[in-house]
């Protein structure tokens, strides 16, 4: 891994050939995905995968998701149940990551499940994503690709202020469309979200025709980054449900409200989405003490970023 230099690539096939042979040589490769920004490695190489815990200063116990091209490939690597496989049909390419019970002897190293039985995985849907995974021909292990516990990143520019000189390369596609990371479903058997994220539950709860149970942490469930009460945490405190700033606060708005950003003007959730995290970190670039932040209707995409608010909000350990 290079601690220098991080090379900025475009999305096209010489360049995406040339990150899968960084991929290959169990380098560092940032691409983009329709939610954030991934920091992918081999998910078949242990010292490139290790090497993801180091960059991020990730907690190894901590298992990441894997991308893959397509859902013959992912069937190699996990077991589908009935449900599953609907949800794949119907999701994929898309932001829905489904854990599911790892296959033996599939190559994938142990540091990516953290030593469980299961595996997160996902097809995502940018092209670009898409076609780094066609021609790398294998499974890309992927966290999103900033600082454990910071802002995830959904611009190359936010992938280069927590990462340049960590990894070797990053692909610039621009910003991301959905913003937000991947919805996460585990079975136990039945459906539980275990990550609200791109994908409202509500559509994932439609498509099976049965409610999706939320996850209730117990002491054997993986000590996920997105699962701890701080995460996804920018410099400055947050206060939520705000109706206008105090002296010290900059506002975060949304809908027809006055702010110094706005998530929404129209009170749109999928535009709320693509916007939180670059919002948040435009606001705390700022000297502010405390960003306070509109409330955001507690549906659909609205789950999803209440999530991830609560956690920035969150005090941190
Ligand atoms: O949208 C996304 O999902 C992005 C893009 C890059 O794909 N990736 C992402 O990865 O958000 P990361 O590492 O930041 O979050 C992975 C989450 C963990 O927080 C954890 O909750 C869950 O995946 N996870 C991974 N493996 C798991 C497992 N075996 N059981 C339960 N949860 C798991
Ligand atoms: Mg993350």
């Amino acid at each position: 891994m290079p601690d220098s230099k991080t090379e900025i690539l475009g999305g096209d096939v010489k360049s995406l050939e040339h990150a899968a042979s960084m991929l290959r040589a169990g380098q560092l490769v940032a691409f983009p995905s329709e939610t954030v920004y991934g920091l992918g490695a081999d998910a078949c190489n242990d010292t490139a995968v290790a090497s993801i815990f180091a960059a991020k200063q990730r907690p190894s116990f901590n298992p990441l998701i894997v991308h893959v091209a397509t859902l013959e490939m992912a069937k190699c690597i996990a077991e589908f149940s009935e449900d599953a496989e609907t949800l794949a049909r119907r999701f994929w390419p898309g932001p829905l990551t489904l854990v599911l019970p790892l296959r033996d002897h599939t190559g994938i190293s142990p540091l990516v499940s953290a030593g469980l039985s299961s595996i997160a995985i996902r097809i995502p849907a940018h092209p670009v994503a898409r076609e780094l995974l066609a021609v790398f021909d294998g499974p890309v292990a992927g966290p999103s690709a900033n600082p454990s516990g910071k802002l995830s990143p959904t611009q190359v520019e936010h992938v280069l202020e927590g990462l340049a000189g960590k990894i070797a390369a990053v692909i610039d596609a621009g910003p991301c469309a959905v913003g937000l990371e991947s919805t996460i479903v585990g079975f136990q058997p039945q459906p539980v979200l275990l990550r609200p994220g791109g994908v409202p539950i509500e559509d994932v709860a439609d498509c099976l025709n049965k409610p999706v149970a939320r996850s209730q942490p117990t002491s054997d469930t993986p000590n996920a980054p997105g699962q701890l009460a701080s995460h996804y945490a920018p410099n400055a405190a947050l206060r939520l449900n705000a109706t206008q700033p105090r002296d010290d606060e900059v506002m975060l708005g949304f809908g027809n409200t006055p702010c110094a950003l706005n998530l929404s003007e129209s009170g749109d959730l999928i535009e709320a989405s693509a916007n939180l995290f670059h919002h948040l970190r435009k606001l705390d670039s700022g000297n502010a003490r405390c960003i306070a932040v509109s409330p955001i209707p507690d549906h659909g995409l609205g789950l999803a970023i209440n999530d991830r608010l609560r956690r920035a909000a969150a005090p941190r350990p």
